[in-house]
């Protein structure tokens, strides 16, 4: 096997899948009211053409976990095929989902029967009528109905993401984490980056993990004792709590901009539409559909996808002088 490298020496094991450019929320950090020109079905890649580039990734490359994003893959009906084909995969690669979870509780069983191993969920408030005013959709309890259906499905540990915006929801941190800890599920503080459709982001704008941290002192966290590994999250252990499964809880914070963690990246991407990036940054990629539908050989597709990766840069460079939002917003890359 020859596993996907990059010049830096680090070896890409987790593949993030994009299934859709589409969501049914419109959340005001990500993309206008009248959402984005969306991507032309022909263009988008089939379920086989999904599940085929996931074996190769898994049998030729190297990879171990597979997460399926968007856009809201709920919204992709092939999904609960796709992870089924993924979980019969030998070795089966660990699956996980993240979503804005409106329609998991319809169908969460499904996903679990079919293999997936846990959700990530999108929640930035715990108000009806802020979540409305934030997603431009007043679809709150949906979400709520998500995150419960999820946790009863067995698909955990459950995990709450929020992104904080100054002046709209940075007053909720201490809120969001007792509603995490009262359900059991982890919560994780993004520090939101630019990748926004109207390139509206702004650093002095966006909550940085220092002052999360400082919002959170009345829990009095301590630095986890569990290494954080390649995972993007920090994490830190709230005393006095334990998680759903009796573990002591934790509470993440996902600081890409202010404590970048491009060294340890273990990630590669797909696009919807066949796309490979190297990076959630890159401002190019390398064209997997094309290869696919003029008839390429498996060992090809490996050594196109191989040569991507070797390409990534050393890490995001949004502090660089330079620095250029990438064409593709997040709802096209899938985060
Ligand atoms: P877990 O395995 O559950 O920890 O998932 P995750 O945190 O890697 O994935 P999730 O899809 O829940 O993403 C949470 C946040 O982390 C989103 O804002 C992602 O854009 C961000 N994120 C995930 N991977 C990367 C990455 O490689 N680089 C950066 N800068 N952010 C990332
Ligand atoms: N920066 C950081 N996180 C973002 N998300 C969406 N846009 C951004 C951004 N610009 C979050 C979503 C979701 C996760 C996949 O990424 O809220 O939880
Ligand atoms: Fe990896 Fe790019 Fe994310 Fe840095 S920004 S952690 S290099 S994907």
């Amino acid at each position: 096997m020859t596993v996907l490298a990059d010049r830096f020496g680090r070896i890409a094991t987790d593949l993030r899948v994009s299934l859709t450019d589409r969501c049914n929320l419109r959340c005001t950090y990500c993309m206008p009211a009248e959402g984005l020109a969306w991507m032309p079905q022909p263009e988008q890649l089939t379920d086989d053409e999904v599940s085929r580039l996931v074996r190769i990734a898994v049998e030729q490359l190297g990879v171990t976990e597979v997460r399926f994003t968007g856009g809201e893959p709920l919204i992709r009906r092939g999904l609960v095929g796709i992870i089924a084909a993924a979980a019969k995969l030998t070795p089966k690669p660990k699956l996980s989902v993240t979503s804005n979870g409106i329609g998991l509780d319809r169908i969460a069983i499904s996903l679990k029967e079919a293999g997936l191993d846990r959700v990530n969920v999108s929640l930035d408030t715990l108000d009806p009528a802020r979540f409305h005013t934030l997603t431009r959709r007043d679809r709150h309890s949906d979400v709520l109905a998500g995150l419960r259906a999820a946790a009863e499905a067995g698909l955990t540990p459950v995990k709450i993401n929020t992104v904080l915006m100054r002046g709209v929801n940075d007053d909720e941190a201490p809120a969001l984490l007792r509603f995490a800890l009262d359900h059991g599920y982890q919560l994780r503080f993004i520090e939101q980056m630019p990748l926004d459709a109207q390139h509206q982001w702004d650093r002095h704008v966006m909550v940085t993990a220092e002052e999360i941290l400082a919002a959170l002192e009345p829990f009095a966290l301590q630095p986890d004792d569990v290494s954080r590994g390649t995972a993007p999250a920090e994490t830190w252990l709230i005393p006095g709590y334990t998680d759903a499964a009796g573990q002591p809880a934790r509470v993440g914070v996902i600081a890409s901009v202010t404590r970048p963690f491009c060294g340890d990246c273990d990630r590669t991407r797909l696009t919807a539409d066949g796309q490979v990036r190297n990076c959630l940054f890159a401002t190019d990629e390398s064209d997997l559909r094309k290869l696919l539908r003029g008839g390429a050989t498996d060992d090809r597709i490996a050594e196109a996808w191989r040569a991507a990766m070797w390409g990534k840069r050393a890490g995001h460079g949004i502090d660089d002088p330079t620095f250029l939002q990438p064409a593709r917003p997040m709802s096209a890359i899938g985060g």
